[in-house]
């Protein structure tokens, strides 16, 4: 048997995962009795908590709670009002207890974005029709408020784009790299031993953490489903620290950089690396912090930054939804009710924008003549372009980079297609997108 969640007395909390979320939560509600009550107009009570193992050391003390081995169980109890889910995996027991909840019309806070990416709508709805809430604050750029900010102080504009650094891990990468001088591989293996890393560290830097976190933002900012099968995703895993230097050189920092935005052409989410100007507050982004940008016809541009990651900081924003709970204000988990949530078109390429290309040419008489042409002929225009002899560079080869206008995506590929019929490049070219921001 169970009950629905009580709308008065003590909000009775059930934390499933005791991890670093789950502890920072439990410190926070332990450390903040008061302040806490007062804020939500009534006590928060941890009534019992889960996790694998019962006999780890978990640096808080849990003694006054009930231990639940079985996640769904937790999420059932009559003594639970909402289940936190803080255990992760977008399958599995997060899933499964969260479904439970909220079928039981148990209200669900969670800072699980990959749960969210795959199941959003599904859950959304299941949600919505039982009356409980689904709260994620958590899930996108940690401790930044922003889907406060989209879904409630920025409802009265049409978000015209969104764009983010909202993975901590390959920031600090690319920063690491560039203020060192050292290849990828070597602060990849410094971030895993700083333990940065998920657990599986293609979620980080092949941006698909980053692509969950952009999929849900695009549903609020949208009104859409959460479409993450359709946002284009490339890692960092191809940045090299000859393209970080000689994009510095020009006024350029490479990010891995998450922009949507709705088009005459449809929806286009994309979570990939970009050159932005060094100078303007993304460019300037340091380490494992988060931006967020947010565009509104109205508002204008609104700039969020702070850190994405860590105890505190998503703890903080799993309370900030706690509490909104406890004042018993509710709102639709996208911003609309899910139900009325467009099925997005995706766009099928990139706005057009400008971008570097570098390559190795052979330097002889004609070389860069027939680059040149090649970038004529697919309709892309030359805005810069530079040649730079590298001191380790073999003799007779050139480093050109060329900074194009605007072009469209498909154009630049075309033309990438064709440099290796003039039999002057050396090695494969590449090419970033630039980013208006
Ligand atoms: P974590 O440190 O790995 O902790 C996960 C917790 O969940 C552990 O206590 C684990 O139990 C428990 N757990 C896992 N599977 C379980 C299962 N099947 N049944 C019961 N308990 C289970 O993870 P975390 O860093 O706290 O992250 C939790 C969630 O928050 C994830 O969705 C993550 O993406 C999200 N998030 C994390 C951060 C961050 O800074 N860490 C930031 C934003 C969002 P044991 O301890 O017994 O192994
Ligand atoms: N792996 C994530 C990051 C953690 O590096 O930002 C927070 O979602």
């Amino acid at each position: 048997m169970s009950s629905t969640p009580s709308e008065t007395g003590p909000l009775r909390l059930g934390i499933a995962g005791l991890g670093t979320v789950g502890i920072g939560v439990v410190k926070i509600i332990q450390r903040e009795v008061e302040t806490l009550a007062a804020r939500g107009g009534r006590p928060l009570v941890i009534t019992a908590v889960s996790a694998r193992d019962p006999k780890k050391n978990r640096d808080a003390d849990l003694s006054g709670y009930a231990w639940e081995t079985d996640p769904v169980q937790l999420a059932k109890r009559d003594d639970v009002d909402v289940f936190i889910e803080v255990m992760g995996g977008h399958e599995g027991a997060a899933k499964d207890a969260t479904e439970a909840a909220l079928a039981l019309g148990k209200h669900v806070v969670t800072a699980n974005k990959a749960l969210l990416a795959h199941h959003g709508q599904a859950l959304a709805e299941l949600a919505e029709k039982t009356g409980a809430a689904l709260r994620f604050e958590a899930a996108v750029a940690g401790g930044i408020p922003v889907i406060k900010a989209l879904t409630e102080g920025l409802a009265g504009n049409r978000i015209k784009r969104v764009m983010g650094v909202m993975n901590g891990t390959c920031n600090y990468i690319l920063t690491r790299m560039q203020s060192a001088g050292l290849p990828y591989e070597t602060v990849f293996e410094e971030a895993r031993q700083l333990g940065y890393l998920e657990a599986d560290p293609n979620l980080d830097v092949g941006g698909i953490d980053a692509g969950h976190k952009l999929s849900l933002l695009a549903a609020i900012a949208f009104g859409t489903r959460v479409s993450f099968d359709k946002v284009e995703l490339e890692g960092i895993g191809n940045v090299s620290i000859d393209d970080i230097n000689l994009a510095d050189d020009m006024g350029y920092h490479i990010k891995l950089l998450g922009v949507a935005q709705m088009t005459g052409r449809g929806l286009e989410q994309r979570m990939t690396p970009c050159l932005v100007p060094a100078e303007s507050p993304l460019g300037q982004l340091q380490g494992g912090t988060n931006m967020v940008v947010l565009e509104g016809d109205a508002v204008g541009q609104i700039v969020m930054r702070g850190a994405g990651a860590g105890e505190g900081p998503t703890a903080s924003a799993v309370l900030g939804d706690v509490i909104d709970i406890a004042r018993g204000y509710r709102r639709p988990v996208f911003g609309i009710p899910a139900t009325q949530l467009a099925d997005p078109v995706a766009a099928r390429s990139a706005t057009p924008a400008p971008y570097y290309l570098r390559m190795r040419l052979q330097d002889k008489p004609g070389a860069l003549a027939k680059v040149a042409t090649c970038l004529g002929e697919a309709g892309i225009s030359i805005d810069q372009m530079r040649q730079i002899n590298q001191p380790d560079a073999d003799d007779g080869d050139a480093i050109v980079l060329i900074v194009t206008h605007k072009a469209a995506p498909a154009d630049v590929s075309h033309a990438l297609s064709q440099f290796n019929a003039t039999g002057v490049l050396v090695e494969n070219p590449v090419a970033i997108r630039i980013e208006e921001v």
